[in-house]
């Protein structure tokens, strides 16, 4: 069967990866796709690649609309190897196509593969004629990579935005209408905050120089393409880049023995009597990646630790350090947990919400397990702790 055509002559050849449950560190429950297209003009246009596993699968994707030697060109949005992980084969296997590509991303895909390619460098605002179709180029350096660029084309009123707008989502489906809404956009927002957050300041640049343009579909490189929801995609890329928070706050822990576990629970139940919506992960059943889609939008940040050996858990440890390489920026944050013969935990806990960029206030420790004291004391604590950021 022929890819599917997301608009006359623009054919779908991308791959899905239904198996794969960690990007990079970031657990996938959805799988993910790679995403390419196919673009048959006067010339022929490739626009992105695949990861590397699934070069051959992609081959014959685009095999069944054209000859590999009719290529003329293939854009290199961004050159992670999600996406420029068959580059190597291509090179070998097309060898007709000229590779588009901005100079840091040149210079990234020799470092990757080698001096193998036949590069055409573009800048920002460049253009390539296709016969119908003009396509236009605009960098977007660190959306994902100082390389990243996204591909206009007018004819067809789409914005190819490899990473932008995506999500690690796998699906039979290609459209942002033939999914369940409100999955597709917590999978854009997780995808968003996982991979966009640090450079979510770079965000309004960036839509202020497409805004210009007359958009209908916006065609990711991951997941399902953008046609009906486009306002509020977009809509919600200007809120999720400007910082918004609703209110809610976040807690994750681990929990050795009980104690901490005990004391989360006290505080997330003082937090839920100040009225404030609050949410609890326990880190030894929770990935990374799943906090940091709720902490993204949340108002506040609290981290439990028992202490082992006079420092903090490992969980969190790992949780807290691939917090500190997002900078959530303006955030309330605190410390809470429990230790036997010596602390620490709070100690380094603290370290690394400081190093985060976040705003950390006092936080809330109890020797061994708490008793009833205690537990009251906590729910009090989180009570307080509430008490300014609840949302006006
Ligand atoms: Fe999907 Fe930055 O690669």
């Amino acid at each position: 069967m022929l890819p599917q055509q997301i608009k006359k002559d623009v054919y779908d050849v991308s791959v899905q990866d239904w198996a794969v449950r960690d990007f990079h560190g970031y657990k996938t429950e959805r799988g993910a796709t790679y995403n390419s297209y196919l673009i048959m003009d006067k010339k022929i246009c490739l626009l992105d690649t695949v990861k590397a596993p699934f070069a051959e699968e992609f081959l014959n994707n685009i095999r069944k609309v054209t000859n590999l030697d009719k290529i003329d060109y293939i854009v290199i949005n961004h050159v992670e190897p999600d996406h420029s992980g068959a580059m190597p084969l291509l090179a070998k296997v097309c060898p007709n196509a000229k590779f588009i590509i901005t100079a840091q991303g040149k210079t990234e895909a020799i470092q990757h593969y080698g001096d193998i390619f036949d590069f055409m460098v573009v800048k920002d605002g460049d253009t390539l004629n296709l016969g119908k179709r003009t396509l236009t180029f605009a960098t977007i350096p660190m959306l994902h990579w100082p390389d990243s660029m996204v591909t206009y084309s007018a004819y067809d009123k789409i914005l190819f935005s490899n990473d932008a707008f995506g999500q690690h989502y796998a699906t039979g489906r290609r459209f942002d209408d033939e999914v369940e809404k409100d999955i597709l956009f917590y999978e854009a927002k997780k995808y968003f905050a996982n991979i966009l957050w640090i450079y979510a300041k770079l965000i309004g640049k960036a839509l202020t120089k497409l805004g210009g343009l007359d958009i209908e579909m916006i065609a990711p490189s991951h997941g399902v393409i953008w046609r009906t929801y486009l306002k509020e995609i977009l809509e919600r890329y200007q809120s999720w880049g400007s910082g918004e928070k609703d209110g809610s706050v976040v807690i994750a822990y681990d929990s050795m023995w009980g104690g901490t576990e005990m004391l989360a629970r006290a505080i997330s139940s003082g937090i839920a009597s100040r009225g404030a919506e609050v949410k609890l992960f326990k880190m030894s059943n929770t990935p990374n990646s799943t906090v940091i889609a709720e902490l993204f939008s949340a108002s506040a940040f609290l981290a439990g630790s028992p202490t082992l050996n006079n420092g903090i858990f490992p969980s969190m440890a790992a949780l807290l350090t691939y917090i500190k390489g997002l900078q959530p920026g303006d955030k309330k944050a605190a410390a809470f947990g429990t230790f036997g013969w010596a602390g620490g935990a709070k100690k380094d806990m603290e370290e690394l919400l400081t190093k985060a960029g976040l705003n950390v206030a006092e936080g809330y420790t109890c020797n061994w397990r708490p008793q009833t004291a205690e537990i009251e004391a906590a729910e009090k604590f989180g009570y307080e702790f509430a008490a300014d950021i609840i949302k006006k």
